[in-house]
């Protein structure tokens, strides 16, 4: 990639960045960027796999860790919201996420590796033109559809919603549920984001 590419991504990591802060003003509460496990910044622009402690993620919290210059969400789901995503199939485009946004590993409408359904990983990009998507898990928020929310992302930029699987709901911009990246389990509470789960 020549410097213009890496200085763009860049650029766009740094705007990402700023639009989570501000989704945090809204919901009112921090999403906390994770640094410690991270490689060096050297490593880290070369692609190397960061690794993540989900641990320390409370349940209905959303952290995000950066990995090759992008913003990964990590979200620790309640056992309601895993109970709601069947719910919502009809208002979505992708609901089984047929088209390839996620490794094969990752299945069904909880989009994890299976019986890793409580934390859901995403790149925070959104579909349509990048942006970040801001993390809006209260159900019933007046501004995003009131008793037919049950959380979920809302893209800031031209609109675009998503629940709280990434996928994306008809109707809006984004043309595509939002991407998986590649991931695996280290122990039962230590992801990697960039090395794929084996078989
Ligand atoms: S970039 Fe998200 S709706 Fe356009």
């Amino acid at each position: 990639m020549s410097n213009d590419g890496v200085n763009a991504g860049r650029r766009r990591f740094l705007t990402a960045a700023t639009s989570v802060v501000g989704a945090a003003g809204v919901v009112g509460a921090a999403v906390p960027f994770v640094g410690s496990w991270n490689p060096s910044a050297k490593a880290k622009a070369a692609g190397a796999p960061v690794k993540a402690n989900l641990n320390n993620i409370e349940e209905g919290q959303m952290v995000v860790v950066e990995w090759r210059g992008k913003p990964v969400y990590v979200v620790r789901r309640t056992a309601e919201t895993l109970a709601n995503l069947p719910k919502l199939n009809d208002e979505l485009r992708d609901p089984e996420s047929v088209e390839p946004q996620q490794p094969e590993y990752v299945k069904g409408v909880a989009r994890t590796i299976p019986g890793k359904e409580e934390f859901l990983i995403l790149l925070g990009l959104c579909t349509h033109l990048g942006c970040a998507p801001m993390y809006r898990p209260e159900v019933g928020a007046a501004d995003l559809g009131g008793d037919d929310w049950l959380g979920g992302f809302f893209c800031p930029c031209h609109g675009s919603k998503y629940d709280l699987s990434g996928r994306v709901y008809k109707g809006v911009p984004a043309p595509t549920n939002l991407e998986v990246p590649p991931h695996s389990y280290d122990t039962d509470s230590v992801i990697t984001v960039g090395v794929d789960q084996e078989a």
